[in-house]
């Protein structure tokens, strides 16, 4: 099964990409490294990652549709688990724009397409 991880070099994606990874799933990597902190402790959680042979990444934005249809048109995931945001409480303060994303609707159909059709997977 493959599983399209978002925000794998992040805190909690990178754990839950590992996990799935020991457990023998075929997990596709997609960030785009902000630099909320420090970048190079997410550059070496993917090159953890990158150990497994399972494991692939993409590194861009959730902004850049093109690119997130491109990676479902690809890789075609079974499922999807989405950790990419930015955190913190208290930066959302300092930056309300930072922390959503505007919908587009090609983004919302790429999401419907994997997530949307398949029972059991939301
Ligand atoms: N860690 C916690 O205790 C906790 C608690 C509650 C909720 N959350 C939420 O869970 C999510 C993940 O938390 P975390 O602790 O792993 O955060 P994190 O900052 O360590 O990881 C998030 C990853 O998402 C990436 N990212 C951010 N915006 C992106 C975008 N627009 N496109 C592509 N990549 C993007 C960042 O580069 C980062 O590597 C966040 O939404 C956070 O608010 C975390």
């Amino acid at each position: 099964m493959r599983v399209l991880v978002t925000g794998t070099a992040g805190f909690i994606g990178f754990h839950i990409a590992r996990r799935l990874l020991e457990e023998g799933y075929t997990v596709i990597g997609l960030d785009g490294i902000t630099d909320y902190y420090d970048v190079s402790l997410k550059r070496r959680r993917h090159a953890l990652l990158h150990r497994f042979e399972n494991f692939s990444s993409h590194e861009f934005m959730l902004e850049d549709a093109q690119a997130l249809h491109d990676v479902f048109a690809r890789r075609t995931p079974d499922m999807v688990m989405h950790l990419a945001g930015q955190a913190g409480v208290s930066h959302s303060l300092d930056a309300p724009g930072t922390t959503s994303i505007p919908i587009s609707s090609e983004r919302t159909r790429c999401w419907r397409r994997c997530v949307g059709t398949r029972p059991g997977i939301s």
